[in-house]
C-alpha cells in the first residue's frame, strides 16, 4: 500500500524540476508559473495538442518584489510551491496585464496569502472584481506608460487594448528591457525548456495562437505593434509557451500575420457522405495545383480546428465543399463557416461546391454566415448526385478564375 505514496512523491519531484523554479530570466527574475501538460482543450473550444503553460514571473527589487500575472487557478499550488522554494512571503504588487482567469485565476490567493496589491489597467478593474473574489480598495490602476520602482528595476506599463480582450496591457521592465506581454506574442505550448530555441515549433504554436486568439483583432493588433516599435526590447515574456531572446522572430512574424498581402493559398474544408462531394474535391484540388496555386485539404470529420484555423491566416481564399443534408449544408461546414467569419482573416475569395440530391439551401446559409469576411464570393458549383463531365469542367473554371484572381492579387 506504500506504492501510490511513492509514485506521488517521484511526480511531485518531477513537477517541481520542471516549474524552472530556480532559474532566473536575469538576475532576480524568475519564472514561476505552471506548465500544463494535460490541458488539451482551452475556452472549452480550442485544441491544445501540445498542452500549454500559464507563465508568471517574481522580480525582485531593491526595495519591492512584484509578480507579473499569476497562474490558471488549477495550477495555484504549484505557484504557491514555487514562491516557498524562493523563500517569498510578501509580494508588494501583482501585476494583472489580462483578465481573463488563466492568468488572473490566483489572484486572489497572492492578494491574500502575501499581501499584494492587484496592479491593472482602470478597464481590468472592474471585469477583475466581477471575475473574481476582490474588492475594489485591493487595486492599484495604471494609465498607459505610467511606471511603478522596485528599487533598481523600473516597471512600465503599456496598454494594448483588444490583445484579445478590452482591458489588456503588457509590462516593460526598463533596465533589462523584458516585454512581459502576456497573451500578445504567446504558444500553448507545454515544455521543460524555458526558451524558444526550437523556432520551428514555436513559430507554428504561435501562429496557431494567433489564428486562434489574436486574429480577429487585427486592426488593432497592427496600431500595438506600431506601438511597441518605440521600446528596446532584448527578451519577450510571455504567459504562455517559450521566452523569447530573439524578440525580432516572433515581432516579425506577427508582422507578416497582420500586415503581410493574403498569398496564392485555397482553403478548401470539406464533408463528403456517399463521395460524390469528395471526388469533386479531389478533382478541384488537381485543378488548382496544376494552375500553380497551393491548397489544404481539411475533412472537416476528422480535423483539429487549429489546423484549419492556422491556415486561414495566410489564405486568399477558401472553397467550402459540401453535401445537402437536412435541407442545407452539412452542419461541420455550417460550424466551420461560423468560425472562420468570427476569426476575420484576411480571405479575399470565398465559392461553395459541392452535391445535392433534390434540393436544399446550401449556399443562402452559407452566404448569410459570412458577413465579417469581405470577400468576393465567386460563382459555386453544385452537382446534382455523383459529378459529372459538365460538374467537372465547371470546377475546372473554378479553378482558373481563382489562379487569375491570385495573379491579380499578387501583381498589385
Ligand atoms: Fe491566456 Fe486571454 O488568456
Amino acid at each position: 500500500m506504500a506504492l501510490p505514496s511513492l509514485r506521488r512523491q517521484q511526480r511531485y519531484v518531477r513537477e517541481s524540476e520542471l516549474n524552472m523554479t530556480f532559474r532566473e530570466l536575469k538576475p532576480n527574475i524568475y519564472p514561476v508559473g505552471a506548465v500544463d501538460w494535460e490541458r488539451r482543450l482551452f475556452d472549452s473550444l480550442i485544441p491544445l495538442p501540445d498542452g500549454t503553460s500559464y507563465n508568471s514571473y517574481l522580480i525582485k527589487g531593491s526595495e519591492k518584489i512584484a509578480l507579473i500575472d499569476t497562474v490558471d487557478p488549477t495550477k495555484t499550488q504549484v505557484l504557491e510551491e514555487n514562491l516557498a522554494k524562493l523563500g517569498i512571503i510578501k509580494i508588494d504588487f501583482v501585476i494583472a496585464n489580462h483578465a481573463e482567469q488563466d492568468h488572473s485565476g490566483s489572484l486572489a490567493f497572492v492578494v491574500q496569502k502575501y499581501g499584494a496589491k492587484v496592479v491593472s489597467t482602470p478597464k481590468a478593474k472592474p471585469m477583475l472584481v466581477d471575475l473574481l473574489e476582490l474588492s475594489e480598495e485591493q487595486f492599484i490602476t495604471v494609465e498607459d506608460t505610467e511606471t511603478i520602482s522596485l528599487g533598481g528595476k523600473t516597471l512600465q506599463f503599456i496598454h494594448v487594448p483588444w490583445v484579445h480582450w478590452p482591458e489588456t496591457m503588457v509590462t516593460y521592465l526598463k533596465e533589462e528591457k523584458i516585454l512581459f506581454s502576456c497573451d500578445f506574442f504567446g504558444s500553448h505550448i507545454a515544455a521543460s525548456n524555458l526558451y524558444a530555441d526550437d523556432e520551428g515549433k514555436v513559430y507554428e504554436a504561435a501562429k496557431r495562437y494567433f489564428a486562434e486568439i489574436m486574429m480577429p483583432f487585427r486592426n488593432v493588433i497592427q496600431k500595438n505593434l506600431e506601438k511597441l516599435k518605440d521600446y528596446q526590447i532584448d527578451i519577450i515574456a510571455p504567459s504562455h509557451g517559450p521566452v523569447h531572446k530573439q524578440p525580432d522572430f516572433i515581432v516579425n512574424a506577427y508582422r507578416d500575420w497582420v500586415f503581410g498581402e493574403p498569398k496564392n493559398i485555397v482553403v478548401l474544408p470539406y464533408v463528403s457522405m456517399h463521395g460524390s462531394t469528395k471526388k469533386m474535391v479531389d478533382y478541384f484540388a488537381a485543378a488548382l495545383i496544376e494552375r500553380g496555386v497551393e491548397v489544404e485539404l481539411f475533412d472537416l470529420t476528422v480535423t483539429d480546428l487549429g489546423k484549419l484555423a492556422l491556415s486561414l491566416v495566410d489564405a486568399s481564399t477558401v472553397v467550402l465543399a459540401t453535401p445537402t443534408v437536412l435541407a442545407g449544408a452539412h452542419p461541420q461546414i455550417i460550424y466551420a463557416t461560423f468560425l472562420a467569419n468570427a476569426l476575420r482573416p484576411k480571405l479575399k475569395y470565398a465559392s461553395v461546391i459541392g452535391s445535392y440530391g433534390w434540393g436544399g439551401k446550401a449556399i443562402e446559409q452559407i452566404s448569410g454566415l459570412i458577413p465579417n469576411l469581405k470577400v468576393e464570393v465567386i460563382e459555386p458549383v453544385l452537382a446534382k448526385g455523383y459529378p459529372g463531365e459538365a460538374d467537372f469542367k465547371a470546377l475546372d473554371n473554378l479553378a482558373q478564375t481563382i489562379s487569375d484572381k491570385h495573379k491579380e492579387l499578387a501583381d498589385g
